[in-house]
């Protein structure tokens, strides 16, 4: 399929990936990292059983950062579907690096993995929704669950602007498919706010983010994007962009 991860060429340079840092945009930034830190520092006071969850991509490792930094206790943890891009696991050794940290991973069950490549195939999720949905469910969704059980509340680094699906997102929801509260701090960022943060902090990054890549997932689902394409462009490509989502967020 065209436009797969290998077969692209970095790009020289990313207007969106290293924004002017104006004074007003350090100023917003400096606010709004101060907000987040309040509504984190409130969140796990108020529930002890609290954990982020880190796909390791630009919004992620703002809150990495920030959780990191200030030494939260809110537990991270990460979803290794087995497909990831190898940017996202040179990027998981940098933070271990960064932050004097081991990641917390959750696989998924080998059993079902073993089940689903051996009837349908290694790239059955290309053929339809109903296989791309099945097998986010399998590597996504259900480690998920096993992440949230026995926990009051997660955290996410989601954004209204990243898409259409999205647009109303609070800050703060209970989440009934899950049943646990849900947080998404960085929910009226923009992504050039995002992107100011980690220059001003030096956080590390995914490099395929510097390669057109607003939004990464999975290897085989994930391509760059086209300038003024939509952030989620990237991220099945294929299907219509209002049924775009693997079903880590449902109502
Ligand atoms: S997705 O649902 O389409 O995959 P997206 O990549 O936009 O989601 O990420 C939204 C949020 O979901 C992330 O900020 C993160 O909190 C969580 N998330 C997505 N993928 C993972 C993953 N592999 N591991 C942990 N959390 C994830
Ligand atoms: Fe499977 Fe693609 Fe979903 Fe990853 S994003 S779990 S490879 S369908």
């Amino acid at each position: 399929m065209n436009g797969q991860l290998s077969m692209l060429k970095p790009a020289a340079s990313n207007p969106t990936t290293s924004p002017k840092l104006t004074d007003e945009l350090v100023r917003t930034v400096t606010t709004k990292r101060a907000q987040v830190l309040q509504l984190l520092q409130s969140a796990s006071s108020e529930f002890s059983a609290i954990t982020f969850a880190n796909s390791y991509g630009a919004e992620d490792m703002v809150l990495t950062d920030i959780i990191m930094k200030e030494q939260l206790p809110i537990e991270i943890f990460s979803l290794d579907t087995g497909r990831l891009p190898v940017e996202t696991y040179t990027l998981m050794g940098e933070v271990e690096n960064t932050y004097q940290t081991k990641p917390v991973v959750f696989f998924p069950r080998h059993d079902a993995v073993e089940h689903y490549v051996r009837t349908l195939g290694i790239n059955a999720f290309y053929e339809s929704i109903e296989l791309r949905k099945a097998c986010c469910h399998m590597r996504k969704v259900e480690p998920l669950q096993r992440a949230l059980a026995s926990k009051q509340a997660w955290i996410t680094g989601m954004r209204a602007e990243q898409a259409t699906t999205r647009a109303s997102l609070p800050t703060r929801e209970f989440d009934a498919g899950n049943q646990l509260e849900k947080f998404n701090p960085l929910s009226d960022w923009t992504e050039q706010e995002v992107w100011a943060y980690i220059r001003l902090f030096n956080v590390p990054y995914n490099q395929l983010h510097d390669q057109f890549y607003p939004s990464i997932g999975c290897a085989p689902c994930t391509r760059a994007v086209a300038m003024g394409e939509d952030v989620r462009a990237g991220r099945w490509w294929w299907e219509d962009p209002t049924s775009k989502e693997c079903g880590l967020h449902v109502k």
